[in-house]
């Protein structure tokens, strides 16, 4: 399912329409881009190479949030998105959205919203929109989003880099965002195997505030007891540095520190 009504042309930015045999987008200059059969548009046109492209790295993180791990994070916000919308009808953006996991679980909690996953693996897209197709899922870049100014509610920004003069472009006036970010003990025991440091996140988090109206800033902090094999895909799905290749580093554990900093920003007007 696609929300043309939000979307625009990355080449001229002109709005589309649904061509007449409803098989792609077409803008009012004749671009042209084909609806894939598993339910998401490329409106990004070519691929950023391999590092966004590897499918065993969004498998891995499909296994994690399976495992459950990011389940306390998913929860609070979910309901942060219920405290925002009470009544529903916002529409909801994740900007990086991966292999859907996160957005597919926002919108089974707030089914009421509608939703747009964009992230510029087009196998992390491929894999969001065989998980759920209720969602607007697009290949597309953070740098230049393919949607109408000032026409969404709320970003999520989990785990990903921001463009804020992006995000602020699409969102309506007053509207939401929320950052997620890793605190300093993310993985720590992972990244302890590895032979690196903690997380260091000051700048991030000053910069957004800098941004925004900073509205709410919590941390999520608990350690997540989990089988030897998921602790391996928590390894494979984060690119910690060139380590991750090197698998005689990568001992298993069975716990893991989940370590988050969820932050809610309003747009200034
Ligand atoms: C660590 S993953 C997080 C995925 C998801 N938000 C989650 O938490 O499960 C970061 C994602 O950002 C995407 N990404 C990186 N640069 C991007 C860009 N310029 N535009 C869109 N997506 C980008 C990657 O492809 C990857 O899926
Ligand atoms: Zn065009």
């Amino acid at each position: 399912m696609i929300l043309t009504e939000y979307l625009k042309c990355p080449i001229c930015s002109s709005p589309f329409v649904l061509s007449g045999d409803e098989k792609s987008l077409v803008c009012g200059r004749g671009h042209n881009f084909d609806l894939a059969r598993q339910g998401y548009v490329n409106l990004c046109g070519g691929s950023m190479g391999k590092l966004y492209e590897q499918k065993e790295l969004f498998q891995a993180r499909r296994n994690v949030y399976e495992a459950g791990f990011f389940r306390g994070v998913e929860e609070a916000a979910g309901a942060l998105l219920k405290e925002l919308f009470p009544g529903n009808g916002a529409v909801v953006v994740e900007a990086g959205c991966g292999e859907g996991s996160f957005l597919s679980r926002m919108e089974r909690d707030n089914p009421g919203n509608r939703y747009i996953g964009l992230d510029i693996s087009k196998n992390a897209v491929r894999m969001a929109a065989r998980g759920n197709p209720r969602i607007s899922w697009l290949v597309a870049d953070i740098c230049k989003i393919p949607i109408k100014d000032g026409c969404i509610d709320c970003i999520i920004d989990m785990l990903t880099p921001a463009n804020y003069t992006e995000f602020n472009r699409i969102l309506k006036p007053g509207a939401y965002i929320m950052k997620i970010i890793p605190g300093d003990s993310y993985l720590r025991e992972l990244r302890r195997n590895l032979g690196l440091g903690r997380y260091e996140n000051k700048g991030v988090d000053s910069f957004f505030s800098g941004q925004f109206e900073l509205l709410d800033r919590r941390q999520i902090t608990y350690v997540f007891d989990c089988e030897p094999s998921i602790s391996e895909d928590i390894y494979v799905m984060t690119p910690m540095s060139e380590k991750r290749e090197e698998e005689s580093l990568r001992k298993r554990v069975d716990s893991v520190t989940m370590d988050l900093t969820l932050m809610v920003g309003k747009v200034r007007k």
